[in-house]
């Protein structure tokens, strides 16, 4: 783990770094308290600098919010005047958020070994840092860990939902998200795959669910009466969670969870049934929560169908969750997915479609709602194609 170093009230300090989203460690460390606003936080928080927060915990969460309402402000002043092409609002809204999430990770708070933080106010956030982090983030020595604030307060509400869970109406039962995993929060798709008919050649199929996530369309799936389900995900985080939460639904005999990249290792190995719900948006993913989301150039997508027909049983069939997101912001085609989709020697025997649920669909003050609010998800029912 990088070390960070400076000096404090003429004391010499050394700490380790930890950035989940691959932050490098900081050159310069400049010490601020409650006398800190926002304009001299932002001022202060130059490339390659953190600002360590010494004063009260909650105060540090009002200079976050200020410096927020500030950057959010500077952006809406610069975004009336351009940008009404979807695809490039999309790339424009993307950066942004980016640059204001760097600027904001630059408050940063100390966290000791035993990851309590000393500091007024401060919550205790040991049983949260131990499910984001592990149990020690330390190594073998004892000694201060600094992290941002504006991660640690993802990896408070991240454990507030691993916690509570999350009531999966199409399952009857609640699915215990974690830090760092793709959580289906949106459900409606969900309801596509309990529509979609088994092939006549399984009645009670063999699935895989490629990149599993919490492993909830491999329980719904397990639930309707597959024979077995084999579910895959590229997040070690995701692995683990989907694995209990299987254990916990009482369907751990019937699926089994593997890290893998896609497949399954053994190529020898098909499915009757390939469930697979893939990040919907092509774009670079910054974190483990990212990879759920952002598929660098549909690459993800690309490689899933051109492997799919060698995995199916004869009669299998591929079931593919996408949104149309992507269509309409142009950063794909639909005439380009469906020639990907002849080329990899497949065919559409069938579709299902919904329109999302969430909130954000009928979010007005979101900049990307004008695509939103048309947005279709659709589940691609895919076979070998034919031969004529
Ligand atoms: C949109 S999320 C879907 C999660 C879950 N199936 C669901 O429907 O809630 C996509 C998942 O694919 C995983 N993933 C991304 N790339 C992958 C890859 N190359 N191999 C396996 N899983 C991958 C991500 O980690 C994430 O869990």
């Amino acid at each position: 783990m990088a070390q960070v170093r400076w000096a404090e009230d003429g004391v010499r300090q050394t700490a380790r770094w930890h950035s989940e989203n691959g932050t490098p460690a900081p050159a310069r460390v400049i010490v601020i308290d409650d006398a800190t606003g926002a304009n001299t936080a932002l001022r202060l928080a130059q490339p390659d600098t953190v600002l360590l927060w010494r004063g009260d915990f909650e105060n540090a969460k009002h200079l976050l919010k200020a410096m927020d309402r500030r950057l959010q402000k500077r952006e809406s002043r610069t975004a009336s005047a351009r940008d009404t092409e979807l695809g490039a609002l999309f790339h424009t809204h993307r950066a942004e958020r980016a640059a204001r999430a760097e600027l904001l990770g630059k408050i940063v708070i100390a966290l000791e070994s035993d990851y309590t933080i000393r500091l007024r106010r401060a919550p205790d956030v040991r049983d949260a840092c131990a499910h984001a982090y592990g149990p020690a983030l330390t190594g073998d020595s004892p000694g201060t860990t600094l992290v941002s604030l504006s991660e640690l307060i993802g990896v408070i509400g991240a454990y507030q939902w691993h916690r509570t869970g999350i009531h999966v109406e199409a399952l009857g039962a609640r699915i215990t998200p974690a830090y760092g995993v793709f959580t289906p929060t949106r459900d409606e798709y969900l309801d596509l795959v309990m529509e979609a008919p088994f092939p006549d050649s399984a009645p009670h199929p063999v699935v895989f669910d490629i990149g599993t996530g919490t492993g909830v369309l491999a329980a719904l799936i397990g639930r309707r009466g597959a024979r077995a389900v084999l579910a895959t995900d590229i997040n070690p985080r995701a692995v683990h969670c989907a694995a209990e939460n299987m254990r916990k639904l009482g369907v751990a005999e019937l699926v089994s969870v593997v890290e893998a990249d896609l497949w399954p290792t053994d190529p020898k190995l098909r499915a009757d049934v390939v469930v697979c719900n893939p990040p919907w948006l092509p774009g670079t993913p910054t974190s483990d929560l990212e990879l759920g989301i952002y598929d660098p150039a549909s690459e993800v997508l690309h490689r899933f169908l051109d492997g799919l027909a060698n995995r199916l049983t004869p009669g299998g069939e591929g079931w593919l969750i996408l949104s149309d997101l992507a269509e309409i912001l142009g950063l794909r085609s639909r005439e380009e997915f469906l020639s990907r989709i002849a080329e990899a020697g497949l065919e559409v025997v069938g579709t299902h479609e919904t329109a999302p649920r969430h909130s954000r669909a009928s979010d007005t003050s979101d900049p990307l709602h004008a695509a939103r609010s048309r947005e279709r998800t659709l589940l691609w029912r895919l076979a070998p194609r034919s031969p004529r």
